[in-house]
């Protein structure tokens, strides 16, 4: 199985079996191996495991179709100050290959993953920051929810692939 091609939004969890804390430590790292613009440190990470403030944010997220209070374990993607980075216009990049790092990575381990938009949705980061309480001009990117699937047929390749997306300059 390939788990960037299987990779698929799981929003159903078994809620009885917890991912390991170092599991999910593994997935933070594997997300800061993406890549920056020049380098830059534009990203930090907050494990969530408390249900109380998942409950809270699920109130933000009331148009999204994963129900995030069907979820124990959360992983926050927090975008540092811009301007305190070179780079700032790239930031959302930067922040973007570290959640699908977090959701490939996920995938090869049988973690189920969706991500839950959230900046620059007005609407979601800034009680997101308030309810993890992120401060200094640093901003909630996006949550990654996660557990181990309920259906064992969640993973499989959903062949998005059409050539015809492909231009190809020819020498
Ligand atoms: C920027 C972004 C925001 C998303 N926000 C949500 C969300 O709030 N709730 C949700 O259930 N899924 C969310 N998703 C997941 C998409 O719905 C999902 O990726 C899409 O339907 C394609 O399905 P797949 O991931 O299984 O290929 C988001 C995906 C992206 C890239």
């Amino acid at each position: 199985m390939d788990p960037i091609l299987s990779r698929r939004s799981v929003r159903k969890f078994d809620l009885d079996k917890k991912i390991p804390y170092d599991d999910l430590v593994e997935l933070c790292k594997v997300a800061e191996s993406a890549p920056t613009a020049r380098k830059q440190k534009s990203r930090r990470y907050v494990i969530i495991e408390n249900k109380e403030l998942i409950l809270e944010l699920s109130k933000i997220y009331t148009k999204s179709t994963m129900r995030v209070e069907e979820c124990n374990q959360m992983i926050a993607i927090i975008g540092i100050n811009p301007d305190n980075l070179p780079c700032p216009d790239f930031e959302v990049i930067d922040l973007s290959c570290a959640a699908e790092n977090i959701m490939i990575k996920a995938t090869e381990k049988g973690i189920g993953s969706v991500i839950l938009g959230t900046y620059p949705s007005k609407d979601r980061y800034i009680p997101a920051n308030k309810l993890l309480d992120i401060q200094n001009g640093d901003f909630v990117f996006a949550f990654i929810c996660l557990g181990y699937p309920i259906d064992k047929d969640s993973f499989y390749d959903s062949n998005k692939f059409d050539i015809s997306l492909v231009t190809h300059i020819k020498e």
